[in-house]
């Protein structure tokens, strides 16, 4: 190879390596890279949970979905969605806490708080009732949940106790119905106002939004808005680590 050939590959490896660098000490990249090395040294075990729940209704249920062309069908094969969630769980340093009481709005079929519930921590859902499948998985998690349907500019019913965690995972409450317009700044605020009422001192809100059309999670206003109320906003991932700032 000729020298000035050399001399050019070194130089490309050279600017490979320093974007690599880069890459790595930008915060978003640095974060998730960092969740991800922490998941993987230590994975909480899933094989013990599963040994309490009924396993050949479990397999019921999935054979009865899989040629389902619905498409929350998915969720009746539960081994992935609970790995996905236990990586929500560790995410949250949720397994390492002492027990908290949980609500999980739009809980779907529970993956969430079943391994919560596993963990020790006291969980309730909040979801509407509209797909059978959540209900099943529900009740083979054992996880409760309450029935309620979560409207712009309506308080939630009372809970009866004050909370240590409010979640939601793939959001998808903040769409109005048929029009599938999202919740603007003035929604989301009543909404945070509302959440905040209900926390516990040292509460936390977590919210994992879904992608907007242009793939992109929120809006400029929005985000200013979560920034303004306290939260950390990690593109998808909006942390009131310190509650709602009023
Ligand atoms: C994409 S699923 C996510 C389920 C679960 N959080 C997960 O990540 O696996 C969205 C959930 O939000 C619920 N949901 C949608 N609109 C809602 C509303 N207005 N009030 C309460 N729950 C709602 C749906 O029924 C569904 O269970």
């Amino acid at each position: 190879m000729a020298t000035g050939a050399i001399a050019l590959q070194f130089v490309d490896s050279e600017m490979k390596i320093s974007r690599k660098i880069l890459k790595f000490t930008e915060p978003l990249t640095y974060r998730r890279g960092w969740r991800r090395a922490q998941r993987s040294l230590f994975r909480v075990p899933l094989a013990p949970m599963l040994a309490h729940i009924d396993r050949e209704r479990a397999r019921e249920i999935q054979q009865r979905y899989m040629n389902s062309t619905a498409g929350y069908a998915k969720y009746a094969n539960i081994e992935p969605w609970l790995q996905l969630n236990r990586e929500r769980v560790q995410d949250l340093n949720l397994h390492r806490s002492s027990p908290k009481r949980v609500l999980d709005l739009g809980c779907g079929g529970g993956f969430f708080l079943f391994i919560l519930k596993n963990l020790g921590h006291s969980v309730l859902g909040l979801d509407v009732e509209r797909v059978p499948l959540f209900g099943e998985l529900l009740e083979l998690f054992e996880v409760p949940r309450l029935v309620y349907r979560i409207n712009a500019f309506e308080p939630l019913p009372d809970l009866g106790e004050k909370l240590d965690w409010i979640t939601a995972f793939s959001v998808n409450f903040n769409l109005y119905h048929p029009s599938k317009e999202r919740w603007g700044t003035a929604e989301w605020d009543f909404l945070l106002h509302d959440l905040q009422a209900r926390l516990a001192p040292g509460g936390k809100i977590f919210f994992g939004l879904n992608p907007l059309y242009n793939g992109g999670y929120h809006t400029p206003e929005i985000r200013d808005l979560f920034l303004s109320r306290g939260a950390d906003v990690e593109r998808e991932r909006i942390f009131f680590e310190n509650g709602v700032r009023l």
